[in-house]
């Protein structure tokens, strides 16, 4: 049997007065127990979803559902929901362990429960004997452990955290992502993290939404992410990426940088313009005149594990080749990769917009065959079978 979705949002568009939409006809499921990440830069809506989704304001129009109940106007504190502000909002007048025993009184529990609930608590964040310390004495990183801490110590249904990493340094990030993820399996709570730094997102996520002005770019998890990149937004801003324009020939055959190449993508129609996504590290530097395409070395950088090598093919694109071998600048080498490692995007548009707007091909192509054959006087169009551009 299929679950009820934890939260569900359905075509939902949030204005703020006069503006214009922040969140343009946004819909999701969020399933129980599982880690997601909202990722998207700055500004694209990320606070907005996770303010609607606590309850904090209701949407302009479109319906918020938590456990298929219809939550639009439910007040925040009927939802069981907890956040980690991305400013904190800690109370600067109680110490570290009544912030953090805050919502625990509220609840009226017993005075010695409360005590091993927040020590508890304080541990995880590594803050334990730091109950008694003034908000005002933490340091940001320590203030930002708080919140979180406060905000796990009532074991919500459902825990909002808004890029509450971004303060810390390298080492206690990397940690508190370890932890975070630990304590999320360990509670089997449901977890809706926002980020806008993408490897933290592909390390931490069981799925990932990335957002951009307001939309859905693409969902799913941290690999289709990664290796199938919707469009260039998303390839831009997951990871490096080798961006060239192409042309699709025909299912399974693509041409670019002024060549035909064998690739593993379909259903796109024929002679459509794409955009051809190869990552640094599925390219690998062969000699002059062996591999896929000719090119020479513009520069090259020791980046530790790897070189990062960035040439030129004949047709003027540049490609990154990440390679555990040295290159010589200006020399001629070969680029080799293979058909899995051509990723086809659709120009610049959501899946929803492609879906669209083959929809619209289909029909302009039935229109004009029609007035073709009323042209020569011939009978009904004949019925097409399969997708557009697919056997055409
Ligand atoms: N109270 C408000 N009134 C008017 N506009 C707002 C308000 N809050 C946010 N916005 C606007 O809505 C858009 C989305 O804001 P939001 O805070 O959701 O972005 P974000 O993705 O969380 O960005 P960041 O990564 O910088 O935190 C922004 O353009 C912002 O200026
Ligand atoms: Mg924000």
């Amino acid at each position: 049997m299929e679950q009820v979705p934890v939260i569900s949002f359905r075509g939902v568009t949030k204005q703020y007065e006069d503006g214009v939409p922040v969140l343009n006809d946004v819909s999701f499921d969020i399933e129980r127990g599982k880690f997601y990440t909202l990722l998207g830069p700055s500004g694209c809506g990320k606070t907005t979803i996770l303010r609607l989704i606590a309850g904090f304001m209701e949407p302009t129009s479109g319906e918020i559902r938590m456990d298929g109940k219809l939550i639009n106007d439910l007040p925040a504190n009927k939802r069981q929901v907890n956040t980690v502000f991305q400013d904190y909002a800690l109370f600067p007048h109680l110490n570290v362990f009544d912030n953090v025993a805050f919502g625990l009184r509220i609840r009226k529990l017993k005075k010695d429960e409360i005590e091993r609930k927040v020590e508890e608590a304080l541990r995880f964040v590594n803050l334990e004997g730091y109950g008694k310390r003034e908000i005002r004495e933490m340091s940001g990183g320590q203030r930002q452990r708080v919140a979180i801490a406060r905000a796990i110590v009532n074991e919500p249904k459902l825990l909002l955290l808004d890029e509450p990493l971004s303060a810390l340094d390298l080492k206690l990030r990397t940690e508190m992502q370890y932890e975070l993820r630990e304590l999320q399996r360990r509670l089997g709570i449901t977890f809706i993290f926002v980020t806008h730094d993408q490897e933290e997102a592909l390390a931490m996520s069981d799925e990932i939404f990335v957002l951009n002005k307001g939309i859905i770019e693409q969902s799913g998890t941290p690999t289709d992410i990664y290796d199938e990149p919707i469009n260039r937004f998303v390839a831009d801003f997951i990871g490096e990426s080798n961006i060239v324009p192409g042309r699709m020939l025909d299912d399974y055959r693509v041409e670019f940088a002024g060549k035909e190449f064998e690739c593993v993508d379909r259903g796109l129609r024929r002679g459509e313009p794409v955009e051809i996504v190869i990552r640094p590290e599925d390219l690998e530097m062969t000699a002059a005149g062996a591999g896929k395409l000719a090119a020479t070395v513009d520069t090259q950088l020791f980046r530790g594990v790897h070189y990062e090598i960035i040439c030129m093919d004949d047709s003027g694109n540049e490609w990154m080749v990440h390679s555990t071998r040295k290159a010589v600048v200006g020399e001629a080498i070969g680029l080799d990769f293979d058909p899995e490692a051509i990723h086809v995007m659709r120009f610049g548009e959501s899946e929803e917009d492609f879906d669209r707007r083959l929809e619209g091909y289909e029909e302009a192509e039935n229109a004009e065959e029609a007035a073709l054959r009323r042209e020569l006087g011939e009978g009904p169009p004949i019925v097409e079978t399969g997708r557009p551009g697919g056997n055409s």
